[in-house]
């Protein structure tokens, strides 16, 4: 094997790459409805803690370990680990930052698939004014009936599933800078036109029902982040949880993808400032964008009761078509929404793949299309999963949460432990290569936040995400109780559900898998370092 060569087009390129794979559904259905759930204030500093305390320390520790892993010929997380940690045990400490992607993939895509298909009914009028709203969600997705939305016509998911995995695959296929880099350099901009034109809509909505003078934008933005009780909010241990598992989502950290993406590097590209850039990107579109669209607009046709327990799901395929339906020029401003969700997702589910691709090229060999149709088999069964079993879209949460919360969680915490704490990398070490190439320096602070307060901090919302969502902590300290929750119910006892069960099998045995896959990767990586071939 020889070591990839395969690099970014240019800076900006990457910088665009890692902020599309950072701008996401995230940003666009669940932050709003995540900072509306916990009311603007209190959320926001939670938030913005999260951010400043693992966010972007992990993230500079990501992109250092994936360009130094890069440059040594390893462009996926076990590889990047094994070269990094310089021990056997690297390549199965970065297994997660493997599956992680793999999995993800498979209901992301799926959501994807939802956002192009709604914005061709947008486009048709058939989500125009009238339109049942919740029958439509629910016939799309499936969500009354197991199978019910395995259709291929136009209105149903089949058709844009397919052109998703296309698309995506296409891409991937065409390599980082002539798929991957023009993905984002085009899309991204794109997403931020649209965005902006569907920002000046809302916010020059005034007040559409003059029987309803409450319902007006300034009254929506209030709702959105007036500060309620910030004091009370802020002792709110689920708050800090949710606040935390955000920032992962969104800045698409301890996923694998950040090392993979960076892994591309030349040795002397900078990382500080281009990672900074990237979240920053991220956090505009999040914050700026994300958080005065979706909310605001809603609530301004439908009041409180459009918004309160919706779900992420609900706010965005349901609630949102019926607030364009009443705009003028409605059907114009669905179609942007949606087709903004889409070049959001599509961005981002680039950054899914590439990481799988990468291991499977240089763990075991394989050629980029052998190794494209194997993925595209795992991925494709896994989606058709969520696909098929989409009764209250059991199939999907049950991934999303074991592998989008849970293992990504882990993911982070092991990255910072390898970046500040390994014997193969270590702070001194990571700090002085963060800086090999860098436009700036990163404040001194962030050593020690890197070395102590990035883990201690990780280790305690694990710890509370652990006691709550497994042991049903009731978030109490004074008087703390604990019941099973709905994740330990599913899984055992008489009201278990068959499809989590199933789900969390198909997890299992992909965790198993990949061990064996990291196996035979170590054994080659043995043979034949790619490492000494540069
Ligand atoms: N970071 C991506 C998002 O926000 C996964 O959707």
């Amino acid at each position: 094997m020889s070591p990839s060569k395969e690099a970014w087009g240019s800076r900006m390129g990457v910088i665009l790459a890692v902020a599309g794979s950072a701008v996401g559904l995230g940003n666009f259905l669940r932050f709003p409805g995540l900072a509306a759930q916990y009311g603007g204030g209190a959320f926001m500093i939670a938030y913005f803690t999260a951010l400043l305390l693992i966010g972007i320390p992990i993230g500079w520790a990501e992109w250092t370990m994936g360009r130094s892993g890069g440059v040594r010929g390893y462009h996926s997380a076990p590889g990047i680990f094994h070269v990094v940690m310089q021990s056997p045990a690297g390549k199965y400490l970065g297994l997660l930052g493997f599956i992680i992607p793999v999995m993800v993939y498979m209901y992301y895509v799926y959501v994807e698939a939802w956002c192009l298909g709604y914005a061709y009914l947008a486009a048709t009028g058939r989500l125009a004014a009238g339109a049942n709203f919740g029958g439509i969600f629910a016939a799309y997705t499936g969500l009354a009936q197991d199978g019910s939305a395995v259709h291929f016509g136009l209105e149903s998911v089949g058709l844009w599933l397919v052109l998703c995995y296309a698309l995506n695959f296409f891409f991937i296929y065409r390599g980082i800078s002539k798929g991957i880099e023009l993905a984002c350099k085009w899309g991204m901009p794109l997403l931020i036109l649209i965005a902006l034109i569907i920002l000046g809509r809302v916010l020059t909505l005034g007040t559409p029902d003059p029987l309803k003078p409450d319902q007006n934008v300034l009254n929506g933005l209030g709702f959105m982040w007036n500060p309620k009780e910030v004091w009370a909010g802020l002792k709110n241990a689920e708050m800090w949880l949710a606040a935390s598992g955000q920032i992962f989502f969104t800045l698409t950290v301890g996923f694998g993808a950040i090392c993979c993406y960076a892994s591309y590097l030349k040795k002397k590209d900078d990382v500080v400032l281009s990672a900074l850039t990237a979240a920053a990107a991220n956090e505009f579109c999040e914050v700026g964008l994300g958080g005065l669209i979706t909310v605001p607009a809603a609530f301004v046709f439908l009041g409180t009761a459009g918004i309160v327990g919706m779900g992420t799901f609900g706010l965005g395929f349901n609630v949102l078509p019926a607030v364009f339906a009443q705009m003028p020029y409605g059907n114009f401003f669905a179609f942007g929404f949606f087709a903004l969700l889409f070049l959001a997702a599509v961005t981002s589910s680039l950054s899914m793949l590439q990481p799988g691709v990468a291991f499977m090229e240089e763990g075991l060999g394989l050629a980029r299309k052998p190794a494209l149709a194997l993925l595209g088999i795992v991925t494709a069964f896994g989606s058709m999963i969520c696909w098929w079993f989409s009764k209250d879209l059991k199939a999907l949460d049950t991934i999303d949460f074991w592998v989008g919360n849970v293992m990504i969680y882990l993911q982070g915490f092991i990255l910072i432990l390898v970046f500040s704490w390994s014997k193969g990398m270590g702070i001194e070490r990571g700090w002085r290569e963060a800086h090999e190439g860098a436009a700036v320096r990163i404040p001194r602070i962030f050593k020690f936040i890197m070395k102590w307060v990035s883990p201690v901090f990780l280790s305690i919302v694990l710890l509370m995400f652990v006691l709550s969502n497994v042991f049903g902590w009731n978030f109490s300290f004074a008087d703390p109780r604990f019941a099973p929750t709905g994740r330990i119910t599913d899984l055992v006892g008489d009201k278990h559900s068959d499809v989590a069960r199933l789900t969390v099998a198909f997890v299992i045995v992909g965790l198993g898998f990949s061990a064996l896959l990291m196996h035979l990767a170590g054994k080659r990586w043995t043979a034949n370092p790619p490492e000494k071939q540069t």
